[in-house]
């Protein structure tokens, strides 16, 4: 165990400990990844007594004397070293207020300390100083559940809970990271207490989902938010997709389960969190766009487009960002069926052409989350889409390479048109224009000044205008 701390810097916080006489511990998230062999970036380290101190005099001994920042009312100090995070704290007794997250902070022993974390597997302390430097203090059986891979609180759930209410989604993200159980009583204690969740603030919520969202299996978490209740209160639009609805005997598949299905398919082939979101909101809109249509069985006219609009409100509430990476997602949402009508069809150049004029450089994101949505049960079926994706990829590369369309902007601008014409900005201005860029994404004629040129001529024509110029 010894050799776990071999970091330098924990020597230099033994010499410092010890000649102030204060007992000190590497505790938390570093220990239990040491045991997990998961590199850690950020040391916690508690003493008994004045964390702030020992900070100060640990850094002064450095060579390259860190700054200090360090929050009196907190009792936390914390400095940068080497690709490092070192937080110092003095040990507490904390008791939380009912509805707030305050805490009442009195100073206590390591106990105290290790009492007030979120599980036992977070509570693990290893000494540092020399009498009992690498000793582990394990006052709940850590080590056992860490061997078992099992998430549960040291105290009554209740009261860990209940004194941060956010450990119930740590938990989840805990167990969907690491691939952990969580514990029964643990698990029973978050359904009992996830009205709570309320006074946390949406900005701690969404990290623990994105910390979710980017794990190897998503599905995992996203099941246990639904068997606890914690999903409904934090993400509605996502629990109505659960559920099979039947009319004269013909059921529809749940949306929930194939969703989380197309998030679990995408996970290894991308760690863009954008991405994995939009595999989580392609379907959002399908409750909304619902209907049983005889003959037809089961529609969800235009759930994309609805879709779209949904996602404002969404990343608003969520406090996800508002900006180009919730209009990537708005995009991947809207074209998510393109690529699989066209596979359906006879892949015809032009059809080709404007799917890549739409996604632009997200044409490789949308065929990748595509391919993730093929969750059809019938093998022979996915085999077949699968097929035809190849050939999608395969023509989307020919006509790139050909007419270089991805992000194309056609040849003949408006000020063009205008100036050719002696118009103002007007209606046939814009028509000329759609005309052109059709013309040239039906292939038409090439994407090519003269021809464009020609062509809006010819255009200018038909609609009876007189070039001048
Ligand atoms: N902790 C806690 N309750 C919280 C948050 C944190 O008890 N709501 C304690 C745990 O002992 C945890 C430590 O503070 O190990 C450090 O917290 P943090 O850095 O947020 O998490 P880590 O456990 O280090 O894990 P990660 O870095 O993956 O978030």
């Amino acid at each position: 165990m010894i050799k776990k701390l071999k970091h330098n810097i924990f020597k230099e916080i033994s010499e410092v400990a010890d000649q102030m006489n204060m007992e000190t511990y590497v505790i938390g998230g570093y220990v239990r990844d040491i045991f997990l062999k998961r590199r850690s970036k950020d040391i916690d380290i508690v003493t008994i007594g004045n964390g702030i101190e020992l900070a100060k005099n640990v850094a002064a001994k450095l060579k390259n004397k860190p700054k200090v920042n360090y929050f009196k009312n907190f009792g936390t100090a914390m400095f940068k070293h080497k690709n490092l995070e070192i937080e110092f704290v003095g040990a507490r007794k904390e008791s939380y207020q009912r509805n707030s997250r305050k805490p009442i902070v009195e100073n206590g022993t390591l106990e105290d300390d290790q009492n007030r974390r979120d599980f036992t597997i977070n509570a693990l302390a290893l000494g540092l100083n020399n009498s009992n430097f690498g000793r582990l203090v394990d006052p709940f059986n850590g080590m056992e559940d860490l061997k078992n891979k099992i998430i549960r609180t040291p105290l009554d759930p209740n009261i860990t809970f209940s004194d941060d209410p956010l450990r119930m989604m740590r938990a989840i993200r805990f167990s969907t990271q690491l691939n952990f159980e969580i514990h029964a009583d643990t698990f029973r204690a978050i359904a009992q207490n996830r009205d709570r969740i309320k006074i946390i603030s949406a900005e701690r919520v969404i990290d623990e989902i994105n910390k979710i969202m980017l794990s190897e299996k998503p599905s995992v978490g996203f099941k246990q938010m639904e068997e606890t209740g914690l999903l409904k209160i934090i993400f509605p639009e996502l629990l109505k997709l659960k559920g099979v609805e039947k009319i004269k005997g013909i059921g529809h598949k749940d949306n929930f389960y194939h969703t989380l299905e197309v998030l679990d398919r995408i996970a290894p082939n991308t760690n863009n969190l954008w991405l994995r979101w939009s595999a989580l909101l392609h379907d959002i809109a399908k409750p909304a766009t619902k209907k049983f249509i005889e003959g037809q069985g089961w529609t969800f006219h235009a759930h994309n487009y609805i879709g779209v609009k949904m996602i404002p409100g969404i990343f608003k509430r969520m406090k996800l960002p508002l900006n180009e990476k919730m209009k990537y997602v708005q995009k991947m949402v809207l074209l998510h069926m393109r690529p699989i009508v066209l596979s359906e069809d006879v892949v015809t150049d032009s059809a080709v052409r404007r799917l890549l004029f739409e996604a632009g450089d997200d044409i490789d994101d949308l065929m990748t989350l595509c391919e993730a949505d093929i969750t059809s049960k019938n093998a022979e079926k996915v085999k077949r889409y699968m097929r035809n994706f190849i050939v999608v990829r395969e023509k989307l590369k020919e006509i790139e390479e050909k007419d270089a369309i991805r992000n194309f902007e056609p040849p003949v601008k408006g000020e063009l048109i205008m100036e050719t014409f002696a118009l103002k900005p007007c209606k046939e201005v814009g028509i000329i224009k759609d005309a052109i860029k059709d013309a040239i994404l039906d292939g038409e004629i090439h994407n090519d000044f003269d021809e464009a040129f020609r062509f809006m001529l010819q255009k200018g024509e038909e609609l009876g205008l007189k070039k001048v110029t």
